[in-house]
């Protein structure tokens, strides 16, 4: 089954590659990819907007525990969208022992959106997580199953306790997820647990094992998780720094072009003989998505591409229509530009930040909004003085981080990716009716290169053109 589709599009978090995009993907035979971050703030608020089409009611409905569905919906539902000056409601943190609302809240919405992005056709749908991002994994993945998702996709961090966690859930058994904590002694306590039993409303039948492809930048972390996981490892992802999203920071003393941007070399360089050695299925991703790059993928051995910056701008991705059509209209004017962002990440990693007017990436933008953490997904787990388990992000106020033992140079130049990425994708928070939240998009280096996806005459372009160019290879 895996050798069934050449092509892989890329989880876009947040939202990005939401149901639209992935079902749209996967009913063209290829694999289509929900972004599994922050679906949870991302129901909540599609919810508070009105569900327009009512396709979360739709999701909702199909949910196999109809009273915790209905518990969110009365939650969070507002008939006719809430007014464009209020807020959001802002939803109990996220911690090591979230509130059983918010473990709720993961399941469903994972549920909703693998569940939406299946409808009306066989072929099977992924869910990409990022590892870093720990807490939500164990109810995230436990609602993803549930709705029968065929792949989980995991990047940025080395996910080899996650293949155990998908064989634990097929019998809707506990499961545990080591969570890394800074600081952390040898007696305390740092699993997260999720007990499915405790949430479940009825028994139900033993649930599909969705694959599981690890995506690395690295042969020695390929060979790593081949030898290390809890479980079967189906699958590599093989993402080169061009890709979009965060990149693997280079390797060696950290080096930077005259612009800032780091500088990757040799040892960076996957090597792919080593990767096709190690006898498991290999995507290619990063600036692969062209017909020669697909071509160049297959003859070295992989089973196709991962792409993701192509169908970022397609019409049924999650990107809000201004971002989309202002970027699409760089590329075709030739002004389109990247930056790889060393600091923009609270995570450390590199950022590919693309440049556009009035967005998070212009310097003004960025000075005049005031730090505000409150959404919280990429927090850092450290163990206070008093032993217990807090959070921190560099992109917080940095009087709370350097309070909680962070460095005040590490929050240089940080920027709130959380509210950002939601902000892309049309669910900014408005803060005291007035300051609206604006967003920071990232695509790969390939930007420049997708008006090759467009149509003649046409200023749009949809995921089958993409999937119908590539395939040309
Ligand atoms: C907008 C955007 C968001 C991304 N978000 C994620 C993500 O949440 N998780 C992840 O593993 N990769 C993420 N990526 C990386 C893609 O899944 C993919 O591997 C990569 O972009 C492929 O390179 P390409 O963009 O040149 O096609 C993202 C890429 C883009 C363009």
């Amino acid at each position: 089954m895996s050798k069934s589709f050449t092509i892989i599009q890329g989880g876009m978090g947040a939202g990005i590659s939401s149901w639209r995009l992935a079902r749209a993907v996967s009913q063209h035979g290829q694999l289509g990819v929900v972004s599994g971050t922050a679906l949870d703030e991302i129901l909540a608020r599609r919810l508070q907007d009105g569900d327009p089409g009512e396709h979360m009611r739709r999701g909702l409905d199909h949910f196999p525990f109809s009273r915790m569905a209905e518990r969110i919906w009365q939650a969070y539902y507002i008939p006719g969208g809430k007014p464009a000056d209020q807020s959001y409601l802002k939803l109990p943190m996220h911690s090591k022992d979230s509130p059983r609302e918010r473990m709720e809240l993961y399941m469903v919405a994972n549920f909703v959106e693998v569940f939406l992005a299946r409808e009306g056709h066989d072929h099977p749908v992924g869910i990409n997580y990022l590892e870093k991002i720990q807490l939500p994994h164990l109810p995230s993945i436990y609602g993803a199953m549930l709705a029968g998702v065929g792949y989980v996709l995991m990047g940025a961090g080395i996910p080899v306790r996650i293949p155990g966690v998908l064989d634990r859930f097929v019998n809707h058994e506990p499961a545990s997820y080591p969570l890394q904590v800074a600081g952390a002694q040898d007696s305390d306590d740092t699993t997260l647990a999720f007990v499915p039993r405790e949430f479940m409303e009825q028994d139900l039948e033993p649930l599909a094992r969705p694959r599981f492809f690890a995506i690395i930048a690295s042969n020695v972390l390929a060979a790593t998780l081949l030898k290390k996981s809890n479980g079967r490892v189906d699958g590599f992802v093989v993402e080169g720094p061009s890709a979009g999203g965060h990149n693997a920071p280079p390797r060696g003393k950290p080096q930077f072009n005259q612009a800032g941007e780091p500088v990757y070399g040799e040892r960076d360089k996957v090597d792919v003989e080593k990767i096709r050695e190690l006898g498991v299925p290999f995507w290619l991703a990063g600036g692969y998505g062209s017909p020669e790059k697909l071509r160049e993928a297959l003859s070295a051995g992989a089973a196709g591409v991962q792409v993701a910056t192509a169908f970022e701008f397609c019409a049924e991705s999650g990107l809000r229509d201004d971002y989309k059509q202002a970027l699409l209209e760089k590329v075709v004017s030739g002004h389109a530009r990247i930056f790889t962002d060393a600091v923009a990440s609270p995570t450390n990693f590199p950022f590919k930040v693309a440049q556009l007017e009035g967005s998070m990436s212009e310097q003004d933008v960025y000075l005049a909004r005031p730090r505000i953490c409150d959404l919280g997904y990429l927090r850092e787990a450290y163990r206070t003085a008093g032993g217990t388990i807090d959070y921190r992000c560099p992109g917080e106020p940095v009087s709370i981080y350097i309070s909680k033992g962070g460095r005040a140079e590490d929050t240089v130049g940080r920027k709130c990716l959380c509210n950002s990425l939601v902000a892309n994708i049309g669910h900014p928070q408005v803060r005291k009716g007035k300051h609206v939240e604006r967003g920071l998009v990232t695509a790969g280096d390939d930007l420049t290169e997708i008006a090759r996806f467009l149509p003649p005459s046409k200023s749009a372009y949809s995921a089958a053109d993409v999937i119908t160019k590539l395939l040309e290879a």
